[in-house]
């Protein structure tokens, strides 16, 4: 299976001048801090510190995972409904809209080859909430409610509606054949989180997100691959992608690891260059889930107001998604001749799944000659390359990432290397990259204003 590349040639100040790309140099002297930051982050790993990279290759997990994603098969219900935010969401909607069709939801039970629709209920809107009990009442729903703290209100709220909605029609025995419950592992000594007390009332099947995972970083967890497996994704290609970007991260050197190639040099842009944007724009429908999940990951991993030694840096670089072609219409306008403050990821498919001709039509327009006969594949790749040719004359920096095909295998490497880069990213800020206390606290005024004495 082809492993996909990474293109950095566009970002260099060969291409794009001394002032907003990057010379050998500047990354040489980058040199010995990526190693530093290796030999720190090889240590997490090895200690167990940090748990994401290892994720796939826990098999007894894996098994667990396919296994109860089978039994749940034999209910034939028609919904898969997860219920839970940030990034116990954002991962499982990366991987469907990456590997499912854009229409699966309307598609029939036959053409989704028997397996669930999936609605990802990932905000508190009622009007939407209220609507997606409606399309997925209890009866034909499988909810899986997510949160690895397992008090997140949002979060904790759905389980309530859906727990009292299932209680209601189908009685307190239906509750373990429609919820399963992923949260973060029981502690001896400690009260059980909302998520674990849920579970132990009603016997329900549950999943555990290790500690030493992060929500951001937990998609190839039970987290991203039960609600995975549940729809049919090919789990053990996915894996074999993460082995694959493992293997090419497993050193510290630029020429191999695409991951540590993209943390400096977005390191270097937004400390040395004034690109205090990082853009990334999928030109494929599929992946535009995958620069959502990226925004989550470089946002709240790396905006942090104080560094390790707890001095104020007010770090970090400002994620954005973009979609190609469509945003050429909104977006490009800016990137070519706004501030020049942006470093471009562009996300290429090589092969999509299916080439899409454009007819012979319209024989008497002859303004419309150019693109007679020809294939909507082919116009893509065209606006693709004009748009990275028009930046580079603009001398806007981009990074090109090129995914052979979109499939399980690629798009679990791209995940992988996202994670690693951003673990990487965290060293070279000096930042705490796993740790979220601007978000905690918005969450612990808001459980007051609602009462909560705990
Ligand atoms: O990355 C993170 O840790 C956060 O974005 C969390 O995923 C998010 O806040 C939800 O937390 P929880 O899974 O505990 O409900």
């Amino acid at each position: 299976m082809a492993d996909i590349r990474v293109d950095v040639s566009r970002a260099k100040a060969a291409a794009v001048g001394k002032e907003h790309g990057f010379t050998s140099e500047e990354l040489e002297s980058l040199e010995g801090r990526v190693q530093a930051g290796h030999e720190v982050l090889q240590g997490w790993r090895r200690d167990g510190v940090l748990g994401f990279w290892d994720l796939y290759k826990d098999r007894a997990t894996l098994a667990d995972i396919k296994a109860s994603a089978e039994h749940f098969l034999t209910f034939k219900y028609d919904n898969l409904v997860v219920l839970g935010i940030g990034g116990s969401a954002l991962g499982i909607q990366a991987l469907a809209s990456a590997l499912k069709s854009p229409y699966y939801n309307l598609m029939t039970r036959g053409a989704r080859k028997g397996f669930p629709r999936l609605f990802v209920m990932d905000n508190i809107d009622p009007v939407t909430f209220r609507d997606m009990m409606r399309i997925c009442p209890p009866k034909n729903t499988l909810y899986n409610v997510i949160s690895k703290s397992g008090s997140t209100a949002e979060t904790v709220s759905q389980m309530m509606i859906v727990a009292d909605a299932i209680e209601t029609k189908l009685g307190k025995d239906a509750m373990k054949d429609h919820v399963v419950v992923t949260t973060g592992p029981r502690e001896p000594g400690k009260a059980l989180n909302p998520l674990q007390a849920f579970a132990e009332a009603y016997g329900l099947p549950t999943f555990d997100v290790p500690k030493n995972v992060g929500g951001r970083f937990s998609v190839f967890s039970s987290v991203g691959m039960f609600p995975a497996a549940v729809l049919g994704l090919d789990l053990d290609a996915m894996f074999e992608g993460c082995a694959s970007m493992d293997a090419r991260c497993s050193t510290a050197d630029f020429e191999t690891n695409p991951a540590y190639l993209r943390a400096a040099i977005h390191y270097l842009a937004d400390t040395r260059k004034g690109k205090v944007m990082s853009v990334m724009m999928p030109y494929a429908d599929g992946l535009y889930r995958v620069a959502d999940w990226y925004r989550q990951l470089w946002a709240e991993s790396l905006g942090k107001k104080d560094n390790l030694q707890g001095e104020e840096v007010f770090a970090g670089q400002t994620p954005i998604k973009a979609l190609g072609a469509t945003d050429q219409h909104s977006q490009i306008q800016l990137y070519r001749e706004g501030p020049n403050n942006k470093l471009i990821t562009v996300l290429e498919v090589q092969k999509f799944d299916r080439t899409l001709r454009i007819p012979e039509a319209l024989t008497g327009i002859e303004s419309v000659g150019y693109l007679r006969g020809s294939s909507m594949n082919k116009l893509m790749a065209a606006e693709l390359r004009g748009t990275v040719d028009a930046l580079k004359i603009s001398k806007r920096p981009v990074i090109r990432v090129i995914l052979p095909q979109v499939s399980a295998h690629t798009v679990a490497q791209v995940l992988y290397m996202l994670e690693v880069e951003t673990a990487m990213a965290g060293q070279l800020y000096n930042v705490d990259a796993f740790n979220q206390p601007g978000v905690e606290e918005g969450k612990n005024i808001a459980r007051e204003l609602m009462g909560s004495k705990g």
